[in-house]
């Protein structure tokens, strides 16, 4: 067992979103294995009454830190870690001109392996200890970054894109092949350690009817693996799945249709939606994932927050590099803030900070069914955190010293924060 005495920040599980921050300035975190060894949440509160109930164990102190669940990325392409910065007119010509080709070099096991280690260096300097992400079309590329995740120990949920069409050789799969290699990695790497399996259908645009019953057929065979894809983020894109998908009612309708809409299904974007599509959401308890500065880097639009809430439709945030322009958690939720006004009743609202960071911790394990085991540091949660300074630079030393509430302390650093304000990511051991 191990203590660290610290701020301590998490989540009350019962309480509404933008009110549910528990903060202790001077609190200890007790750290131990459970049953199955997995290092765990044992207790956390006031340091002057933890203290007593673990006599001998170790403690660390990091004053002027803050403890906090570490992040969760719900939507992030490994492949494309060096294309982010790449302007165009909108989606579809930037999977064209930059995603397709950068992706083609998935193919080599080299190249997965190099740009597998970076990424997964990105993520946890910036605070992210379990995401959510896309491969490429390739089995080598799911492979390697499984493989890197696993090295480090961190919960991680991958898988090979499925793209049998409009899209070019070298990252176009073959249909029946595609689906024999997406049952092989699941059977090899879903549930090994921390790792687990995502059917990737990249988009309905890029994949055969029979890519999607394929899909659909190994969702219904696996219902605790998890589904990612992408809708309603564009509006070419949505009439090009329309014409090719026009028996459905709606592009989100698509993928019910083939049995893709279920609970540990995440959808990217979910910008262009009806209140039909926010309902058929609700009812299957799938969830979108939120992508601000993606949305705002390729003019995409603004997910209406207002809209999900009153259809109770789930969501979290994302990063969507490499359409997204940041793997850092702060400069999500900051563009959440500035894009966060659409659909709002009342004037000038946005989201609250307590509510922001919920999304991309707390909120975003729930829209993953794993709420209670990640994303906060409740007890028993796995032991995933990050060690912040608020005093990272001068700038954030003068405005963090003037907080005067915990929302002015997590609104400062949201607007002024990124990887230096990380001073570590702790990763969960298991013994
Ligand atoms: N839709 C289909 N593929 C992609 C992708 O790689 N990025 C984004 N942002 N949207 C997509
Ligand atoms: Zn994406």
């Amino acid at each position: 067992m191990k203590a660290y005495r610290a701020a301590i920040l998490r989540f009350a599980p019962d309480r509404e979103p933008s009110q549910s921050a528990v903060f202790e300035q001077d609190g200890l975190l007790v750290v131990g294995p459970d049953a199955r060894g997995q290092q765990v949440v044992q207790a956390a509160g006031p340091y002057a009454a933890v203290k007593d109930q673990y006599p001998g164990v170790p403690v660390q102190h990091l004053p002027g830190r803050v403890i906090a669940p570490g992040f969760i990325d719900l939507h992030v392409h490994y492949p494309q870690t060096d294309v982010i910065g790449s302007p165009a007119q909108g989606l579809l010509p930037w999977l064209q001109n930059y995603t397709f080709p950068e992706e083609k070099r998935f193919s080599a096991p080299d190249y997965c392996a190099q740009a597998a280690t970076f990424f997964i260096a990105q993520l946890l300097r910036n605070g992210v200890t379990t995401a959510l992400c896309f491969a490429t079309s390739h089995p080598a590329s799911v492979n390697a970054l499984f493989g890197e995740a696993q090295a480090r120990g961190l919960r991680l949920i991958t898988g090979k894109c499925l793209q049998d069409r409009h899209c070019p050789d070298g990252v176009r799969d073959d249909t029946e092949q595609s689906l024999i290699d997406t049952l092989a990695l699941i059977q090899r790497w879903h549930g090994q350690a921390r790792l687990g399996y995502a059917i990737t259908p990249r988009f309905a645009p890029s994949c055969s009817p029979a890519q999607l019953r394929g899909a659909g057929e190994l969702a219904a065979r696996f219902p605790d693996v998890w589904i990612q894809s992408h809708v309603a983020e564009n509006l070419d894109e949505i009439r090009w799945a329309r014409e090719l998908f026009s028996a459905s009612r709606s592009y989100l309708a698509t993928y019910a249709d083939f049995g893709l809409l279920r609970k540990r299904a995440i959808y990217a974007h979910c910008i262009h939606l009806d209140d039909a599509d926010r309902a058929l959401m609700r009812a299957s308890t799938a969830a979108a994932a939120v992508c601000p500065t993606s949305n705002l880097f390729l003019g995409s639009g603004f997910f209406d927050f207002a809209g999900a809430d009153r259809m109770g439709m789930n969501y979290a945030l994302a990063s969507d590099v490499g359409a997204g322009t940041s793997f850092s958690p702060f400069h999500t939720m900051l563009a959440a803030y500035y894009t966060g006004r659409e659909g709002q009743t009342k004037p000038g609202v946005s989201l609250s900070p307590q509510a922001l960071w919920w999304q991309h911790t707390a909120g975003a394990a729930r829209a993953l069914g794993l709420e209670g085991v990640v994303g906060n540091l409740q007890l028993g949660c796995e032991a995933d955190f990050v060690v912040l300074n608020p005093q990272a630079t001068d700038l954030l030393a003068r405005r963090t010293a003037r907080a005067a509430s915990l929302d002015e302390l997590l609104f400062a650093l949201i607007v002024l924060g990124d990887d230096r304000v990380i001073e570590k990511a702790v990763i969960s051991q298991a013994f």
